[in-house]
Order: structure tokens, then C-alpha cells, then sequence
């Protein structure tokens, strides 16, 4: 089986390679991003392996499915970048749901213990061997309110790591879970109560924009902001705002809407032209990282096992467990439930 894999960077591709002479599966690694410019490198290949960043818009997904492709592999989580109605009849999306949920859980707690600790300006000044404490006062989680935004399985291990600390956790979620160790609130009241927010639903039209300037006129003032969901989740400009008018505290963000066009990408000695991201930078409380939360070890590997597993799957014919579902409405006939390809 022959897979164009979009947007390859070097760390993908040991484990990749590994796991795909493990199944007969051969990847043809592209630096480029996926687009309508560059689908056509997929031509001759049965499937295409793709990342956040990635294009599978409907003129996408028609020139793949001409070109022959008839699997679409995220090797991520969430899939806000592909039009899955499109692709219903045509091209099988896969996904890996869960690599390791630690990862970015993990992440996020070191980008607000850095943030409160102010270990990025301590870094520095030691380095200079300027050993000065001023202005490097921070605070105690110990006992603060964090609402957590989204209980799934990053959410609630996010959530025990908070526990771990004494935190009180407040949670939000669309599709409340049992026992996740949180008092459950509406998001009003979550905005209301939280010294800390921290994101962790999928992207979707609901939660485009769940943290803009209607949001920040109801949280707590100083309120420090995490995100390691996705960068569309907040308003950039009001989030900015929010900074400039002190009512944000602080703000983590691991991801940002418009990533695709510098994250993963060196532009040192470059001029960056996003404005908005320049300034968010400049700013002594915000930190970035670049959608860096998943990049340990242990989820690379897991990553290309469970990409591979799906790919496997397909060229056997056989289900494909982390098949997302395309909403084609047959919910009393759901084939998906039924352990069947949903087409
Ligand atoms: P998950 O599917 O296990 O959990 C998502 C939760 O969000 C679910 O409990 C769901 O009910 C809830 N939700 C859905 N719609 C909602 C809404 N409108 N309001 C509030 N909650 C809502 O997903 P998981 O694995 O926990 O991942 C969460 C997100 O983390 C992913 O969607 C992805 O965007 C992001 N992610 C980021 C990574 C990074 O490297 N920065 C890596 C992996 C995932």
C-alpha cells in the first residue's frame, strides 16, 4: 500500500517507518502541507496521511478521490480541517483518538506552572547571570479555582493533575461525564468562578470563538488562560484586547488560529507578518508554544502504530475502528455502530 504523507517532519518519520515495514505499507514523505495546489503529489498513492494543518476541503477531497486515493489518516486527534461530508462515499477518514492524553495534559500544567512561576524570565536571567528576583513574584495553585472546558480524555487527566496540586476544578462540557472528579457548571458560571480556564473541547462552529470579547467580559479579572485545544477556540484579537485592558492575567497558548501559516516552520531573521501573533509575543505574560503538546515519545510511537493499524485495516478490508463518523443521518441504521466501514 502506498501512502503520500503530507507535511512530514523529521520526527515522524522513524516510527513510521518502523511500524509501516511492519504492515507493507510504504509512505512517500512530502514537506509540503496538503492543499489544492499540492494534491496533485498524491497521484498513484491509495491513501494520504495528513496533520492539523492540512487541507481536505471539498475541492480537495474530489481531486484525491479522481487521483485514485480512497483513505484519508489523520495522525491527530481532532479533524476540524476536513470536510467529512465530502468525503462520505468516497474517501474512509481515519483518526488516532488517543495517543497520549498525558502529552498535552502535561503540557499544559508546564505552561502554567512556567507562566505563574515566571521560569521563562528566570531562565534568561540566569543564563545572563543576572540573579535578581524582582518582578518574578507569582502565585499558589494551591487551593485556586481552575475550570477545565471540555472532560474528555485530555480534560481528565488535566483534571487529575489539577487535583494533584489542590486545586478546586470546576468543569464545562457539552456531553457531561460521570465521576471525572469535578463539580460540573455552566459555562457562565465557569467564566464567573475560574482563576484559571483551560481548553480542552474540539474545535467545532459551537466553539469557534468560545473565548471572545463576550467571554472576557464575564471571567475573573486576571483570569489566566490556557490552550492546548485548538487555536480557533479563541478570538486572537480579543484576546489581545483582554491582556492590553488587564483583565487577562496571563494566557498559554500552545495552539492559535492561524497557525498553518508560520507554526512548525523556522522564521527566525524573518519579518512575521501576522501582526496580532508579533503582539501576543511581545507580551511579558503570554507564552507560545508551537503546537508542541502532543511531541513526546511515547505519542509518536503511538501515533504511527494506531495510524498504521487503521491503514492495514483498510488494505484487508476489514472495519476500521477509528473511523470518524461523516453525520449521514442513519442513526437507527448505523453501520458504525454495527463495527462496519460506514460505506
Ligand atoms: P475528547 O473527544 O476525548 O474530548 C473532547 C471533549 O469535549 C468531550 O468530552 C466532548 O463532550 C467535549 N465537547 C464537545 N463539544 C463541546 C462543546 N461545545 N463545549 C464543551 N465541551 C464540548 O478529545 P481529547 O482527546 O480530550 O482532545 C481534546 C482536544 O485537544 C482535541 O479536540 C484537539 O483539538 C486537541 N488536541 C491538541 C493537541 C496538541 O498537540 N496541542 C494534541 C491532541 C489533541
Amino acid at each position: 500500500m502506498k501512502i503520500a504523507f503530507f507535511d512530514a517532519k523529521e520526527y515522524d518519520i522513524p516510527a513510521f517507518e518502523r511500524f509501516g515495514k511492519e504492515r507493507g505499507i510504504a509512505f512517500k514523505y512530502f514537506d509540503t502541507k496538503l492543499n489544492e495546489d499540492t494534491v496533485g503529489l498524491a497521484a498513484g498513492s491509495d491513501g494520504v496521511c495528513v496533520f492539523v494543518n492540512d487541507t481536505v476541503n471539498a475541492a480537495v477531497v474530489d481531486k484525491l478521490y479522481a487521483c485514485g486515493v480512497r483513505i484519508v489518516a489523520l495522525r491527530c486527534a481532532g479533524y476540524n480541517n476536513v470536510d467529512l461530508s465530502a468525503c462520505f462515499g468516497k474517501l474512509h477518514v481515519v483518526h488516532v483518538p488517543a495517543y497520549s492524553p498525558y502529552a498535552v495534559a502535561e503540557h499544559t500544567m508546564a505552561l502554567l506552572l512556567t507562566s505563574i512561576r515566571r521560569i521563562h524570565k528566570a531562565y534568561n536571567r540566569t543564563k545572563d547571570f543576572n540573579f535578581s528576583l524582582s518582578g518574578l513574584t507569582g502565585f499558589d495553585l494551591h487551593g485556586k479555582t481552575v475550570g477545565v472546558i471540555g472532560t474528555g480524555r485530555i480534560g481528565r487527566v488535566f483534571i487529575d493533575i489539577c487535583r494533584g496540586f489542590g486545586m478546586r476544578v470546576i468543569a464545562y462540557d457539552k456531553y457531561p461525564a460521570e465521576g471525572i472528579g469535578a463539580e460540573y457548571t455552566s459555562l457562565d458560571e465557569l467564566f464567573a468562578r475560574s482563576d484559571i480556564i483551560s481548553l480542552h473541547c474540539p474545535l467545532t462552529e459551537e466553539t469557534h470563538h468560545l473565548i471572545g470579547r463576550e467571554a472576557l467580559g464575564k471571567v475573573k479579572k486576571g483570569v489566566v488562560i490556557l490552550n492546548t485545544s485548538r487555536g480557533a477556540l479563541i478570538d486572537a484579537e480579543a484576546l489581545l484586547d483582554g491582556i492590553k485592558r488587564r483583565i487577562v492575567g496571563a494566557a498559554c497558548l500552545d495552539v492559535y488560529e492561524e497557525e498553518s501559516d508560520v507554526f512548525f516552520r523556522d522564521f527566525s531573521g524573518h519579518i512575521v507578518e501576522d501582526d496580532v501573533l508579533a503582539r501576543l509575543i511581545t507580551m511579558p505574560n503570554v507564552i507560545v508554544t508551537s503546537h508542541q503538546a502532543f511531541l513526546t515519545e511515547e505519542a509518536l510511537g503511538s501515533i504511527a502504530e494506531t495510524t498504521v493499524q487503521s491503514l492495514a485495516a483498510f488494505a484487508a478490508d476489514e472495519p476500521l475502528e477509528h473511523e470518524l463518523c461523516y453525520g449521514c443521518g442513519e442513526t437507527e441504521r448505523c453501520r458504525k455502530a454495527r463495527k462496519a466501514r460506514c460505506f
